[in-house]
């Protein structure tokens, strides 16, 4: 039983990853446009502190589901009930917002 239990919990985790994509290197090619000192480390944290800040009041959405547009409107706020720090704050947009723009259109790993 205990380990039903234990596999239950592997599948749900992985269920969660697929919904919040890891950065490519096409992606990070993508925010390098935007952003010129982008690394791909840094999308990576950005989605590390999504997960970590942002999954504990709700669940934390696919970054696709909302706009660019949207995102701006919705991370002031949010930002400010997960306590992020500014350098956090912007680590996460550049995640959510690169991924947005050009994760839907990205097939290659
Ligand atoms: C302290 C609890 C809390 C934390 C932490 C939190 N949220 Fe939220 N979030 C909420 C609540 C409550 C709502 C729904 C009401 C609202 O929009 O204020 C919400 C709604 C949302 C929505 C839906 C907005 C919409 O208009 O459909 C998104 C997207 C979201 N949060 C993203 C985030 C992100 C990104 C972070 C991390 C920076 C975060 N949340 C951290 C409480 C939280």
């Amino acid at each position: 039983m205990k380990q039903l239990l234990t596999l239950c919990g592997i599948v749900i985790l992985a269920g969660c990853a697929t919904a919040i994509p890891f950065p490519t290197d096409n992606d990070t090619s993508f925010a390098q446009q935007r952003w010129p000192h982008t690394a791909r480390t840094d999308l990576h944290a950005g989605r590390k502190l999504y997960i970590d800040k942002c999954s504990g009041c709700h669940s934390a959405k696919p970054p696709a589901l909302y706009s660019e547009k949207k995102w701006n409107e919705i991370l002031p706020e949010m930002n400010e009930k997960a306590k992020l720090q500014n350098n956090e704050a912007e680590l996460l947009k550049k995640y959510l917002i690169t991924m947005t723009n050009h994760y839907s259109s990205n097939t290659s790993n």
